[in-house]
């Protein structure tokens, strides 16, 4: 077996994506495939073997030696069959009945593939790598592909988790934790909490909606899959007091003013981060008639443009409150047109009077051109 620890070997010495180990050796074996991904914790690498029972997901993270070893054991004792892609290769090592070992190295497109590699290692959830919790909820199909008609929430939620990502992976707050307003189903909340699983990091997340069914179903999927520090509650935004101070608020797709008092929320908890990507702002354009004026002239002119002038007093009221605060586009508009992310993180020093009055000031000169009041501000201000 020399000859398989010497290819293993020069397996770990590249740029590994991601490995499955499969094939099993005898039907007894109740686990079809160990898949096996690297991981960052803690500023180290380390090899994260996952393996599903009963539907529900194990992991086991390992140093890169001992990731070698156990899966030198698994050649050995129980599976055949290694299929690897790293960065720039695809390889194969399999065992045959009589134990001869076969080992196959293409390489791939290099530049292509590494570039690509880097944009996509964000992706808590690669296509191809397997949720439990997301194949219950239709986003996948059971071998791992992402289900067609949900491709774009998808594309939703992992860049989402793109955002919390560079967020966390550079705060070590021991227990992190997260309310997500206007959950509904959850797809965002369930991934948000196999990401910190998955990490090694403990993490508190309150998923909070309106719809009792929807949460019941919820809470039944969180109790069968274990997840412990994920709880989901009925309730309106508005009315909502936590049980703990939320370190991050974040709120995907949560309707209308149910976006501000999120934030609201947020910032009168003192929330370090919150990740809002608001949708129907209807409140201003329901306040404005058509009028001759340049942007009132036109219904859809005059829609977007007042839906744009929520979104920025939205992140003015958060500059103003003490927020660092970025404006960015969350997704391509062929996955969804709600496609603004607005990302706010706590400044350690606090914003001059000087600033917060002129903050101010250019927010209520809008707000009296129009005559319209906008529930943010009226929360912020108490007006
Ligand atoms: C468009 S869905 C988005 C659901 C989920 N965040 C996602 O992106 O898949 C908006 C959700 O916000 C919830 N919602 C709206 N207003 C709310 C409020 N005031 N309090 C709690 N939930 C609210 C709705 O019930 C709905 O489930």
């Amino acid at each position: 077996m020399e000859e398989l620890k010497n290819a293993l070997s020069r397996l770990f010495e590249k740029d590994i994506i991601r490995m499955t180990v499969s094939n099993r050796r005898s039907r007894t074996e109740d686990v079809p495939k160990v898949a096996i991904r690297p991981v960052k914790l803690r500023g180290r690498t380390l090899f994260q073997f996952e393996r599903i029972i009963n539907n529900q997901a194990f992991h086991e993270n390992l140093s890169r030696e001992d990731a070698e070893s156990a899966v030198f054991t698994l050649l050995t004792r129980e599976y055949r069959q290694l299929d690897a892609r790293a960065a720039g290769y695809d390889i194969s090592i399999k065992l045959s009945k009589k134990e001869k070992l076969l080992y196959s190295e293409k390489k791939t497109q290099t530049q292509n593939e590494a570039a690509d590699h880097n944009r996509t290692k964000k992706y808590i959830l690669g296509d191809g790598e397997f949720s439990p919790v997301l194949c219950e909820l239709g986003v996948q199909t059971k071998d791992g592909r992402v289900a067609a008609p949900m491709y774009d929430k998808f594309k939703q939620i992992n860049r989402f988790l793109e955002f919390i990502d560079d967020i966390v992976s550079k705060d070590e707050t021991e227990e992190f934790k997260i309310i997500d307003f206007g959950c509904g189903k959850s797809y965002l909340t369930f991934l948000v909490y196999e990401y910190f699983m998955k990490k090694g990091r403990t993490v508190r997340i309150v998923g909070l909606d309106l719809k009792r069914d929807v949460i019941e179903k919820c809470r039944d999927i969180a109790a069968r899959h274990g997840y412990g520090g994920l709880t989901f509650e009925v309730g309106d935004i508005k009315d909502y007091s936590p049980a703990f101070s939320p370190d991050m608020v974040i709120s995907l797709h949560a309707c209308d003013t149910a976006t501000d008092f999120a934030i609201y929320n947020a910032v009168s908890w003192g929330a370090r981060y919150i990740l809002a990507i608001p949708c129907c702002q209807h409140e201003l354009n329901l306040q404005v008639k058509k009028s001759e004026r340049l942007l009132s002239s036109y219904g859809l002119i005059r829609e977007r443009y007042l839906a744009l002038s929520t979104d920025a007093i939205r992140a003015k009221l958060l500059e103003y409150s003490g927020y660092d605060v970025s404006v960015m586009e969350f997704i391509d508009l062929e996955h969804s047109p709600k496609n603004i992310m607005i990302r706010a993180k706590k400044r350690s020093a606090p914003v001059s009077a000087e600033r917060r009055t002129r903050l101010l000031g250019e927010i209520e000169d809008f707000l009296s051109e129009y005559n319209v009041t906008q529930t943010l501000h009226t929360l912020i201000t108490k007006k």
